[in-house]
This record gives structure tokens, C-alpha cells and sequence, in this order.
């Protein structure tokens, strides 16, 4: 199925190194590097994301950071994955490989025994996707096989120096890119269980093409190797921002105002900086809780309620909800806050208060799975609730 990896590409300038010291390194590391491409790209259809460190150092530690690195050993991830094999029999496993380690759903390697594939959405895993099509089937991307050398990305110039081949790959510069994984509806019960790329396009800023990379990738001028010879203008960093890898990004996602109205409580959630939902995706695995405190002039707790859970829940066939993507079949709840959207909440007021205090608190984990989570001795490190956005209104 894969063709035989080449050791060197069509595009390199032997003219150009010259004999300074720093490039006659940079050749050498480039040798050795061409060397090692080639022999694990023997072993498997991609190579570690190690190699490509040795030229984009910078990259790869930003990728290394991010939640595609560990798509596949993610301990909730597996957690789950254990708990879909029980309810479901172990052959429902082929059916995440295509998003949380694509090589080896491209590669036929079922248990992941490949450990290139379990470095999750990796280096050559993206750089050798050659088209997608951004419908709603998972895993709708075509990776070519042919040449695991061969780079594709955003330069139409690009000078590898002979570690690889490039071409330019107008996908990349897309959203719809993106959309392979993060747009796809459940093929069995139809669900949509991942719904971020579909909201991106009913956003304002879809509509001038500002991209998913923009954001989660931003861009910045800086060399896209450490021994490229050019300075360009736009280098995306590679740290696929977001809550899980750096919850201080959701410091400023969402606004809260308070107010009295009608003698009721007023609470205002505007969506502020997503480009796309809010929360944005993991239907049924995500959720975001405005929890309120009524207390009385005394300062003592008159009344503690949830007044709203924004996200989409899924149901089990008997109706129970939230249950994770797999196992859904019909949605319960659909009530996360569109882009460039804001959602009003009211609320009783209950006799005897006089202050209300309303907190927005993100939980990358629903709160309906934690506790099994925590009784399985699940690592949960990185993944506390954080609180988005906190008001106080005093009370007529
Ligand atoms: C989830 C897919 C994905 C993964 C994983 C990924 N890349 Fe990229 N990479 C992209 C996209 C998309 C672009 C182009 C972004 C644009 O132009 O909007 C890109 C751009 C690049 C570029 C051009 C310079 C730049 O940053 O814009 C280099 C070099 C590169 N990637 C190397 C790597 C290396 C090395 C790794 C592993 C450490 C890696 N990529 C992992 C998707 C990925
Ligand atoms: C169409 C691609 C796709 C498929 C297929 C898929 N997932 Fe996911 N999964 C994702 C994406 C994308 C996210 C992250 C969404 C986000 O961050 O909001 C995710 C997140 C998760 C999470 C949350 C992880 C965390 O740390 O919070 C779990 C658990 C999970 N998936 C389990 C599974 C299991 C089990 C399967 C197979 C039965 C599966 N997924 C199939 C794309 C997919
Ligand atoms: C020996 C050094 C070296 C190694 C190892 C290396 N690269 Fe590169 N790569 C470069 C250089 C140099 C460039 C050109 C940068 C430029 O032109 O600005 C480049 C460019 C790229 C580009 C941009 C292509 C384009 O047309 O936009 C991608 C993508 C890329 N590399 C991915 C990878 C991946 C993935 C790996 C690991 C499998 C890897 N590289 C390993 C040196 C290396
Ligand atoms: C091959 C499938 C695949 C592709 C392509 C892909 N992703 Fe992902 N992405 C995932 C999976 C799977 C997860 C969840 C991993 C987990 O939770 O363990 C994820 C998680 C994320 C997250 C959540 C990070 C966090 O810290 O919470 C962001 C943001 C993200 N991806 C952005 C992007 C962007 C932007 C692109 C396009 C440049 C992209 N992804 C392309 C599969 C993919
Ligand atoms: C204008 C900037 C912007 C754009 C454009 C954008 N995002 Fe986001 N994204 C955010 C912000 C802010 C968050 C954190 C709030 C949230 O979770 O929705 C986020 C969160 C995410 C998450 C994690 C969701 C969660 O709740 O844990 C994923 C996955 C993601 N984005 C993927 C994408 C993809 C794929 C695209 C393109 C189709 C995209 N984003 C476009 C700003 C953006």
C-alpha cells in the first residue's frame, strides 16, 4: 500500500550551503535527519514527530503541548474508549481510530500498535493529507500513502534543503481542513458529534475567511525551520490552542451581566471570542454551568440553584442523558450559545433575598461523568472546572 520512501527531495540546492560554519552544521543535522526520514518511514507510514523536531524544534514543542498529541493516550479518552469496548464489544475501537490516531486507521493497525500512531494527530499524519472533504462523515480526509516524504503545506516556495519534499497544499490554509475531524455526525444514529467546523460557518468572520488556524493556530513572522535560510512573514505556531492545553485562553471567552427585570433575576452569557459555539465541541462531553446563590441581607445562603447548562447532551435509548457521543440516540438538551450570540437566563427571586451572585464555570468534563472517573483513578490533572465569568447583583 505505501510506495518506497525516498531519501531525498526534488528540491534540493546543494548550490546554496555555503561554508560557514552554522550551515555546514545545519547540512550535516539535515544529513543525518534525511537518513533517519527515510529508514522509520520504512517502519511505518509516517515518522515520529521526534525527527521532524530536529528542524522544527519550535513546532514540535508547541504540538507536543497540545491536546492532538495526545488524542490517543489522553487517560479520559481511554477511559472512555474501555467503557465503549464493555457496553459495545471491542470492535467499536475502529470507530475513534479515524480521528485519535489516524495513522493507524489509515494503516489497518487496529490495536495501535504502532508507535508513531500513538502519537495521536501527528506531525505526518497532517503533512501527508492530500485532500478532505468537508461533509460530516468522521475522518473524512484522504492521506496519501504514496510518499511519506513529501510535505505538504502553506509555501508555494519551499526550501527543505533536501530533508524532504514539499508542495504546496492550499487545504491547509483552510478551515475545511480541520473539518475532517471536527465536523462528523455519528454514522449509526446520525447524531452530530462533533459540530465545531458547522457553527464556524455560521460565524460573521467565516464569511472573510478568518480560519480555525488563525485562532488555534496563530501566526507569526519567524523561520519554519531552525535551519531554513528564509525569515517569512506568517509561521503558524503549532500549539492547536485551546481549553484543555491552555485554560488561561478562556479567561475572556464569555461575558456575564446581571440585572433585575420584571422582578426577576437577569442573567446575560454573551459568547465573546469564539469563532464558532460555546462551548465549541465534545457534544455530550463538555458543558458550561451558570450556578446562582441567593443570600439574605444577613449574608446567609437563602437558596442555591443551576439556573442553566449550555452545551449539547446526548440521550441513551431509554432516555437517560448525558451519555457520551457513542452510545447517543437523540439529543436532550442543544442549548450552547451560538457565535456571536448571547443567551438571556431568568430567574425567580426567592423571598427574603437580597443579593444574588451568579458564577460561569467551563468543565472540560461534564460534571455527570466525573465521579466514575474519579472511583476508576482516572488522571484528571489540567482538567479542574474553570470559572469564566462571575456577577453580583443586589436584589429590590
Ligand atoms: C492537526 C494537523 C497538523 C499537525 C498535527 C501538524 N501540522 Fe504543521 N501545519 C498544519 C497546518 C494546517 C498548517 C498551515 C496553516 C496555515 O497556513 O493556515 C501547518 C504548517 C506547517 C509548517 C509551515 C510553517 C507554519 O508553521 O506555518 C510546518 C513547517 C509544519 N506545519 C510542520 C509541522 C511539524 C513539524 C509538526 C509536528 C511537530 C506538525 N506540523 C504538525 C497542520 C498540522
Ligand atoms: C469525527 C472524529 C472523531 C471520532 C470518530 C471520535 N472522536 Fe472523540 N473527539 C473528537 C474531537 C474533535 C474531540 C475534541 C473536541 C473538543 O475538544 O471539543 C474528541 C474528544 C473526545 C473525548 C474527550 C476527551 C477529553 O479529554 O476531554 C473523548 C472521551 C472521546 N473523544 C472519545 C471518543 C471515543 C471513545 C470514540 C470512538 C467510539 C471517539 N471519540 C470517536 C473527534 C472524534
Ligand atoms: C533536516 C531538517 C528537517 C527535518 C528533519 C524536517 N524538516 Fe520540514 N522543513 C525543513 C526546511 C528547511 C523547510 C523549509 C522551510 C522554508 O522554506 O521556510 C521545511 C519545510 C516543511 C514544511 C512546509 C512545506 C510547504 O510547502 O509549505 C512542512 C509541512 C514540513 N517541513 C514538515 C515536516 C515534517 C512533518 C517533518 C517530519 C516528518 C519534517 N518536516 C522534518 C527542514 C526539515
Ligand atoms: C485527524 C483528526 C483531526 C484533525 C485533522 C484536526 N483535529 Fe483537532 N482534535 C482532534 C481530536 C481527536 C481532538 C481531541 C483530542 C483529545 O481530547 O484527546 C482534537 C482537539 C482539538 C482542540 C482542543 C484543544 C484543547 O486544548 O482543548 C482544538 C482547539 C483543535 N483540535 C483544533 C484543530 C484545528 C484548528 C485543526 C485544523 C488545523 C484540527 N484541530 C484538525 C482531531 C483532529
Ligand atoms: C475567532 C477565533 C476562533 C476561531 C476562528 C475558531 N475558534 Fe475554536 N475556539 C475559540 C475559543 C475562544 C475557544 C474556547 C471557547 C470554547 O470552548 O468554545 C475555542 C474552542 C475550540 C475547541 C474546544 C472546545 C471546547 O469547548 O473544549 C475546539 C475543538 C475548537 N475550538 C476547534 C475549532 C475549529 C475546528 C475551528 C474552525 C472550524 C475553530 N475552532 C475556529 C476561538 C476560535
Amino acid at each position: 500500500m505505501r510506495g518506497e520512501p525516498r531519501l531525498t527531495g526534488g528540491r534540493r540546492r546543494r548550490n546554496s550551503l555555503g561554508a560557514a560554519p552554522a550551515l555546514l552544521l545545519s547540512t550535516l543535522l539535515a544529513a543525518v535527519c534525511m537518513l533517519l526520514l527515510g529508514s522509520t518511514a520504512l517502519a511505518g507510514p509516517g515518522s515520529s514527530s521526534r525527527l521532524c523536531g530536529a528542524c522544527h524544534g519550535p513546532l514540535r514543542s508547541q504540538w507536543a503541548g497540545s491536546a492532538h498529541a495526545t488524542s490517543w493516550t489522553n487517560p479520559v479518552f481511554q477511559a472512555f474508549l474501555a467503557d465503549a469496548r464493555e457496553k459495545l464489544g471491542s470492535e467499536i475501537q475502529a470507530n475513534c481510530l479515524p480521528c485519535h490516531a489516524p495513522l493507524a486507521h489509515v494503516s489497518g493497525d487496529r490495536q495501535v500498535f504502532d508507535p508513531v500512531a500513538q502519537e495521536g494527530v501527528g506531525c505526518n499524519f497532517c503533512h501527508n493529507v492530500s485532500a478532505v472533504d468537508p461533509s460530516t462523515k468522521p475522518g473524512s480526509y484522504t492521506y496519501d500513502p504514496s510518499n511519506p516524504n513529501l510535505m505538504r503545506g502553506p509555501y508555494r516556495d519551499a526550501d527543505p534543503m533536501g530533508a524532504h519534499e514539499a508542495i504546496y497544499s492550499e487545504i491547509h490554509t483552510q478551515s475545511e481542513f480541520c473539518a475532517s475531524c471536527h465536523s462528523a455526525s455519528h454514522p449509526r444514529s446520525g447524531l452530530l458529534i462533533e459540530g465545531t467546523y458547522l457553527s464556524w460557518k455560521r460565524w460573521s468572520g467565516a464569511e472573510y475567511d478568518m480560519t480555525c488556524q488563525e485562532c488555534h493556530m496563530p501566526p507569526a513572522p519567524g523561520k519554519a525551520a531552525t535551519v531554513a535560510k528564509k525569515t517569512r512573514p506568517a509561521v503558524n505556531a503549532h500549539s492547536f490552542v485551546g481549553p484543555r492545553s491552555t485554560p488561561a485562553w478562556l479567561s475572556d471567552a464569555a461575558t456575564l451581566k446581571g440585572s433585575v427585570s420584571a422582578g426577576r433575576l437577569r442573567l446575560e452569557v454573551e459568547n465573546a471570542k469564539a469563532g464558532h459555539a460555546l462551548p465549541g465541541g465534545g457534544n455530550s462531553m463538555r458543558t458550561i454551568t451558570l450556578d446562582v446563590v441567593f443570600s439574605n441581607a444577613a449574608g446567609a445562603e437563602v437558596q442555591r440553584l443551576q439556573a442553566e447548562r449550555f452545551g449539547t447532551e446526548f440521550a441513551d435509548a431509554d432516555g437517560m442523558f448525558p451519555v457520551p457521543k457513542w452510545i447517543g440516540h437523540s439529543v436532550a438538551r442543544a442549548t450552547e450559545i451560538g457565535p456571536d450570540s448571547s443567551r438571556v437566563v431568568l430567574c425567580d427571586v426567592p423571598p427574603g433575598a437580597s443579593r444574588a451572585e451568579a458564577v460561569l464555570t467551563y468543565h472540560a468534563i461534564h460534571p455527570a461523568y466525573r465521579a466514575m472517573l474519579v472511583k476508576r483513578g482516572v488522571d484528571l490533572s489540567g482538567r479542574a472546572p474553570i470559572v469564566l465569568a462571575r456577577t453580583t447583583v443586589v436584589l429590590p
